[in-house]
C-alpha cells in the first residue's frame, strides 16, 4: 500500500483517451436528470454554446452519443449517397476507415494517395477534382494520428472543394480544440471531433457541425439511417432541446465541464499551449537523437507526436519499461508502422509539466536499453 500512496499518478500519453481534469472526472459523478425535462434542456443548450465557440461556427453542432468513429458515419451517411464518388486524400490508417465508410453506404471513394508520413496538398485536391468531377464530396482526416501528420492547407482545401460544387467534410477527431479549426470562415461542411482528445473529456461523445448547404440538400433528400440522421438531430434541437434518443448524461455532464475550462483558457491561448507543448517534444527528441516520423516540419502534427524508434530499441519493451518505472503511457504505431514508430498524444490538458516528465521518462527508459543519444 505505502509504495502505491507513493507512486506518481499515472500519465497517459496515448493520442486518446487523454488526460482529464480531476474537474472535468468529478462532473461525472452528478446524479442522472430527465434527459426530457428542463435541467437537460438549459445542459444542452450550455454545451452547444460551448461547441459553437470551440467549432467556431454560428451553425449547429451535434453531440452524438458513439465514438468518433460514428461521428464520421453520420457526417458520411448524411451526404453520401449509392454510386457517389468521394474523393479521400489517403495518407494513414484512419482514411481507409473513411473509405470503409463511404463504402458501407454505397459511395465510391477515390483514393488519392500519399505515402506514409506525408500529407495532401491543396493544388494536388483541386486536380483530382477536375479529373474526377462530379464528385459529391471530399472527406479530410485533418491530422492523421498514425503518422502524427496534420494537413497544414486545410482552408485552402476546403475553398476548391467548395468551388467545384462538392461537400467538403473534416475528421478533425485528433485535433479540433487543440489546433485552431475555424468552421465557417473556412467553410468545412461537416467537422467532426470526439470528447476524449482536445477537449479533455472522457469518451462517448462525437461532436460534429452541420453546415446550412448539407441541411438544404437533406430536405430534398433525407438520409438512409435513423440513429444519424441529421434531421432528427436537428428537429429535437431547435423544438425542445433534447435529442432523438437518450444520450450518455455523464459524458454530457463531463463535457459541459471540459468546455467551461476551454472557454476559460480561451482558444488563442489553448492553441499556442498545443502548439508549445509539441515543439517541446519535438526539440525533446531531437536533443535525444530521435527524428520525427513527417520528414516536413510543415506537416508535423500539434497534437500527435510521431517518432522513428532508434536503432535496436523494441518499442514493446520501452513502453513497458515507460509505464512500469515512471508510470507513463505512450502507444507503439498503428498498422504498418506499429513496430516503427512510437507516438505521444500532446493534447487536452497537456501542459509543459507533463511533456517534462514524458520526456524524461523517455530518456530515462532509452538509456536502461541501452540507448545513448
Ligand atoms: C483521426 C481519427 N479518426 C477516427 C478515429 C476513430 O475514433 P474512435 O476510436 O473514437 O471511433 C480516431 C481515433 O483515434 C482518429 O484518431
Amino acid at each position: 500500500m505505502a509504495s502505491e500512496a507513493r507512486k506518481p499518478k499515472t500519465l497517459l500519453m496515448i493520442p486518446g483517451p487523454t488526460n482529464v481534469s480531476p474537474r472535468v472526472m468529478r462532473a461525472l459523478l452528478r446524479p442522472l436528470i430527465n434527459h426530457r425535462g428542463p435541467a437537460f434542456h438549459k445542459l444542452y443548450q450550455e454545451i452547444e454554446a460551448g461547441l459553437q465557440y470551440l467549432f467556431q461556427t454560428k451553425d449547429p453542432v451535434i453531440p452524438l452519443t458513439c465514438s468518433g468513429t460514428g461521428g464520421m458515419e453520420f457526417a458520411i451517411s448524411n451526404v453520401v449517397r449509392p454510386g457517389d464518388k468521394v474523393l479521400v486524400p489517403y495518407y494513414g490508417f484512419f482514411c481507409e476507415r473513411v473509405c470503409r465508410a463511404v463504402e458501407a453506404y454505397g459511395g465510391k471513394p477515390i483514393r488519392l494517395e500519399f505515402s506514409l508520413g506525408d500529407a495532401p496538398r491543396a493544388h494536388q485536391v483541386e486536380e483530382a477534382l477536375e479529373k474526377e468531377a462530379p464528385v459529391r464530396a471530399v472527406i479530410i482526416v485533418s491530422n492523421e494520428t498514425s503518422t502524427g501528420v496534420r494537413v497544414p492547407e486545410l482552408k485552402d482545401m476546403a475553398k476548391v472543394t467548395r468551388e467545384h460544387g462538392s461537400f467538403f467534410i473534416a475528421d478533425a477527431i485528433s485535433n479540433l480544440g487543440g489546433d485552431s479549426i475555424p468552421v465557417d470562415a473556412w467553410g468545412i461542411d461537416l467537422c467532426v471531433t470526439v470528447t476524449q482528445k482536445c477537449i479533455g473529456a472522457p469518451p462517448g461523445l462525437a461532436l460534429v457541425s452541420i453546415s446550412e448547404r448539407v441541411l438544404e440538400a437533406l430536405k430534398k433528400e433525407p438520409p438512409r439511417t435513423l440513429y444519424f440522421s441529421a434531421l432528427e438531430y436537428l428537429r429535437y434541437m431547435k423544438e425542445r432541446w433534447e435529442t432523438p434518443y437518450t444520450p450518455s448524461l455523464p459524458i454530457f455532464f463531463a463535457l459541459h465541464e471540459a468546455l467551461k475550462a476551454v472557454m476559460e483558457e480561451g482558444l488563442e491561448a489553448r492553441f499556442r499551449r498545443h502548439r508549445e507543448c509539441a515543439s517541446t517534444f519535438y526539440r525533446g527528441l531531437e536533443k535525444m537523437g530521435i527524428r520525427a516520423f513527417p520528414k516536413v516540419e510543415d506537416f508535423r502534427s500539434n497534437t500527435v507526436i510521431a517518432a522513428m524508434k532508434p536503432e535496436g530499441i523494441d518499442i514493446g519493451r520501452l513502453r513497458s519499461l515507460m509505464e512500469e518505472r515512471y508510470g507513463v503511457i505512450i502507444a507503439s504505431g498503428l498498422g504498418q508502422l506499429r513496430e516503427s514508430i512510437f507516438r505521444i498524444g500532446s493534447m487536452g490538458i497537456v501542459s509543459r509539466a507533463i511533456v517534462t516528465r514524458t520526456l524524461e521518462a523517455l530518456k530515462g527508459s532509452l538509456s536502461s536499453l541501452g540507448y545513448g543519444g
